[in-house]
């Protein structure tokens, strides 16, 4: 073999921050680039990461890693930097957040290892911080470093993933090419999208087991899932005037000359009694049956409302109205850390091995720990499929 040839034949290398159990990383490594280091402080998702995709996984808190310990020459960064700060989801979203400035980790290791290309990945809300000034800082401080930077909003069901999820990829090369991302394959006038039905369909009534189980011939590993899902509640049988009852609760608290944040204190709650006192903007709440009887003992009212707000009855749920359950004819709904949604078949939430599977995890990547953070690592990661389609642009642009 030619020593150009030889070159060639090199795989490129790749280093990835917040690398979780390997979302990211595994679509990296199915286009044929070779991961050389990982590294995330989850220690369930490093245990994943190494049992699937290599040792080469360091578990440590970025912040005490200094560039030094990390190997240098590597063509490419990843790093799906933590989003919670960022994510519209946390109300407290803000630029003081200290998580928004894990990114900052990433830029540190750019800065002193200069790759080729560097990817990073997030989350929606991203672009829509501080009206834009967040996603203006990150690309200014990347450029700042002398790369050529771009960012997308995509939507893995655009590319063959059975889930609606949105996500902003971030790209920056200093070798003086165009960024590339990749284009959407499916969607209206396109390939059809990919249903929840045909990618899980066929576990629809599985056993939920941890343990590996056979299913028309194939090994079907943790399908195992939350099983906290209820059609009926005890609710009010009554139905009272929510304005009715807190306006006499205000007027007997005032009587009793005590006020809301010391009826928090007794209660051990923190700006939660103070609805119970409140009427003009609807945000006002009934006390539950527990709570009606303390106030009682503290205020000494009459029984006027005792028995519509103390009688209780097992009330039907409305399931598509109060629990999320997943869609079955179009792609699913986004996979997310904290738990997912109903299975279609209403006995259980989605298994371990369904979400993997919306994430386009293959079938024998296994996962390791509780059943919760094997939840999270899942919602945590970059659909593989959507993975190594970016990782295709990537090779596009090197080569
Ligand atoms: C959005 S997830 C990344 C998922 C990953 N890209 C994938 O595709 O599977 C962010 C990760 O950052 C990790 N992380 C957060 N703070 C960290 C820190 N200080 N040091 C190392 N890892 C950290 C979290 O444990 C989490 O696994």
């Amino acid at each position: 073999m030619g020593l150009s040839t030889k070159i060639k034949n090199k795989k490129l290398t790749v280093a990835s921050l917040f690398s979780g159990c390997g979302g990211l990383d595994l679509g990296f490594k199915n286009a044929g680039f070779e991961i050389i280091w990982a590294n995330d402080f989850f220690p369930d998702a490093v245990e994943t990461y190494k049992k699937n995709i290599g040792d080469h996984i360091i578990l440590e808190d970025i912040t005490k890693i200094k560039s030094l310990e990390i190997p240098d020459n590597f063509d490419i960064l990843l790093g799906g930097f933590p989003c919670q700060g960022f994510s519209i989801a946390n109300k407290k979203r803000s630029m003081e957040d200290e998580r928004n400035f894990l990114y900052r980790e990433m830029w540190r290791i750019i800065k002193d290892k200069k790759p080729k290309i560097f990817v990073a990945e997030n989350v929606k809300g991203l672009l829509s911080m501080e009206g834009g000034a967040v996603i203006e800082m990150i690309i200014s401080d990347f450029k700042k470093l002398g790369y050529n930077v771009d960012y997308k909003l995509v939507n893995s069901a655009d590319y063959g993933v059975p889930q609606q999820r949105e996500r902003v990829l971030i790209v920056g090369n200093r070798i003086n090419k165009e960024n590339k991302f990749p284009k959407p394959t499916h969607g209206i006038g396109k390939t059809s999208y990919v249903t929840t039905k045909e990618t899980i369909g066929h576990l629809k009534n599985l056993w939920i087991s941890n343990n590996p189980q056979k299913s028309n011939g194939k090994i079907i590993y943790n399908h195992i899932a939350r099983v906290n899902v209820h059609d009926k509640f005890w609710g009010r049988k009554n139905n009272i005037n929510q304005h009715d009852v807190c306006d006499y609760l205000k007027e007997w608290r005032n009587k009793a000359g005590i006020s809301t944040k010391k009826i928090d204190e007794m209660f051990g709650y923190s700006y939660t009694a103070g609805h119970w006192f409140r009427k003009d903007n609807n945000s006002g709440s009934i006390p539950n049956p527990n709570d009606w009887k303390k106030l009682k003992e503290i205020f000494n009212f009459d029984s006027k409302f005792d028995k519509l707000v103390t009688e209780l009855e097992l009330k039907d749920i409305k399931f598509e109205q109060s629990l999320r359950i997943n869609n079955w004819d179009s792609p699913s709904d986004t996979i997310t850390a904290t738990g997912p949604e109903i299975h279609p078949n209403k006995k259980r939430r989605m298994s371990v091995r369904e979400c993997a599977m919306i994430q386009t995890f293959p079938d024998d990547f296994i996962f390791y720990g509780s059943l919760g953070n094997m939840y999270k690592q899942i919602g945590n990661a970059v659909p593989v499929l959507l993975a190594e389609k970016i990782a295709k642009e990537i090779k596009n642009i090197l080569e």
